[in-house]
């Protein structure tokens, strides 16, 4: 029993001599964030939110997953500036919690991880499939579209996590320089639409604000309202974490890390309501139940242009959520395996490239066939249940670790503890509550089988055990 709560005390110190190269700026660091955050949240949640769960005041929704977030994010930035390591929430309950917990948040990372790269690989070869259709190179359906829609496999979206996967074997610095065009894209894209658009707002559209009222829950365990909305709008978000996995390759993680979390955090929370906001002015919210809302809104509008160059940027956009999802993916499963809760042979670095080179082939190749075979439309909110439940766990950690470890160097302190880590576990717990009940049932199975991984392999090879087995 004494086991499964061993905790290790982690600290930078301890992983000074990884194999990674330290490269990353605070400046590398809030693009990473915001190449992560800005995608296919605010890209097509934001209309799917709009037209079936918020109407309006999806903004709203906005404003209350961005608080939840930010709570997180504060009690993220104390944990990744005092304990670092590469395995974001993962490591941090490993020191909080012990070993059986921080398994299971590591699992779940996995599982909200893996699916967003798959998940949004999909989103991407949608737009790239009607970009090519508009310059009269249309892809077979059968090659666009997974078995269970009536294609063969959707091609586009497993080429397009293979061509990450290159990136990332080639280094992380490379990777983050491609990153940083990205971002510029991604936000001339946005800029382009709140500037065409502003000047077609109709308060009307307004009206009415809250057309689903706060939360009701359907007899089939459906969920609509603004919190419901909070809830799946919560997608935009999910990303600021990913910037705690590169903690081993940031140039100063005390200070740069508690910067490149919470910078990009603010700055998409301020867009993302801004673009809400215009995108309901300017057609009515039952309109936007559409793949590509915010190009459509603006073809609506009559802005062929402006249109043409936003699926442009959401093309690039996507790419760069994909590059950093992947990459952390592949940083939790480094700091997993270097622990002994998974195989080893995915915390090997390959000399030459300094990268785990198998693990991003690895993953590479798994999300690729997920990305290729299984419409993900659902596991949105399974990507959500699993990242909430992590959030939880950090905000927790940050309570427990001043308690237990209360000397620890804290080069960043989140303010009013143990006030504000609550308020954060508390809001992530309720949109956990908001989501449908089926996500719940396939977040429980995961759980299981994760519990049965960790008692089949984990607690035999874990790296804790192997030092000191008699702790
Ligand atoms: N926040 C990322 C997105 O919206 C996952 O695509």
């Amino acid at each position: 029993m004494k086991q499964l709560f061993r905790t290790r005390t982690q600290g930078h110190e301890a992983y000074a001599n990884s194999g990674l190269k330290r490269c990353l700026s605070a400046f590398d660091l809030t693009l990473l964030g915001i190449g992560a955050i800005i995608g296919t949240g605010i890209f097509v949640l934001t209309g799917i939110a709009a037209a079936t769960q918020s109407g309006p005041a999806v903004v709203l929704s906005f404003v209350i997953a961005g608080v939840a977030c930010a709570f997180a994010a504060l009690a993220y930035a104390e944990l990744a500036a005092s304990l670092g390591g590469c395995g974001s929430a993962y490591g941090y309950s490993y020191s909080a919690f012990g070993e059986f917990i921080a398994f299971l948040i590591g699992w779940n990372l996995l599982l909200e991880y893996g699916m967003s790269v798959a998940a949004v690989a999909n989103g991407w070869a949608g737009y790239f499939g009607n970009a090519l259709q508009a310059i009269g190179l249309a892809l077979p359906k059968a090659l666009t579209t997974q078995p269970s829609n009536g294609g063969i496999v959707n091609l586009p979206a497993m080429l397009v996590i293979l061509l990450l996967m290159g990136l990332l074997i080639a280094g992380v610095k490379e990777s983050a320089r491609l990153n940083a065009i990205m971002v510029a894209i991604k936000l001339i894209t946005i800029v382009v639409f709140l500037v065409a658009a502003c000047g077609n707002v109709d308060p009307a559209n307004w009206s009415p604000f809250m057309p689903f009222g706060w939360f009701t829950r359907g007899e089939d365990g459906h969920t609509v309202g603004v919190l419901a909305g909070a809830s799946m709008v919560f997608f935009a978000y999910i990303g600021f974490d990913a910037v705690t996995t590169a903690a081993e390759e940031a140039k100063n993680p005390q200070r740069d890390l508690p910067i490149g979390i919470l910078g990009s955090l603010v700055f998409c929370t301020v867009i993302y309501i801004a673009v809400a906001g215009v995108l309901t002015g300017v057609v009515s919210y039952t309109k936007l139940n559409v793949a590509s809302p915010v190009a459509q809104a603006l073809l609506e509008l009559g802005h062929r242009w402006a249109s043409g160059m936003v699926a442009a940027g959401v093309i690039a956009g996507l790419l760069t959520v994909m590059l950093v999802l992947y990459y952390g993916l592949t940083r939790i499963i480094f700091a997993m395996s270097r622990d002994g809760m998974l195989p080893a042979l995915f915390s090997r670095v390959n000399e030459k490239t300094q990268t785990p080179v198998t693990t991003i082939v690895f993953v590479g190749v798994l999300c690729a066939l997920f990305a290729g075979f299984i419409p993900l439309g659902k596991l949105a909110e399974l990507v959500n249940i699993g990242t909430l439940f992590a959030f939880v766990m950090v905000c927790l950690g940050v309570v427990v670790l001043r308690h237990t470890q209360p000397n620890l160097p804290r080069p960043f302190k989140t303010p009013w503890s143990p006030l504000v880590p609550l308020l954060g576990a508390a809001s992530c717990t309720a949109l956990m509550a908001f989501l449908p009940l089926d996500t719940w049932v396939r977040f429980v199975v995961w759980l299981a089988l994760g519990v049965a991984f960790y008692f089949l392999y984990s607690m035999k090879h874990s790296a804790l055990a192997l030092e000191s087995p008699a702790a």
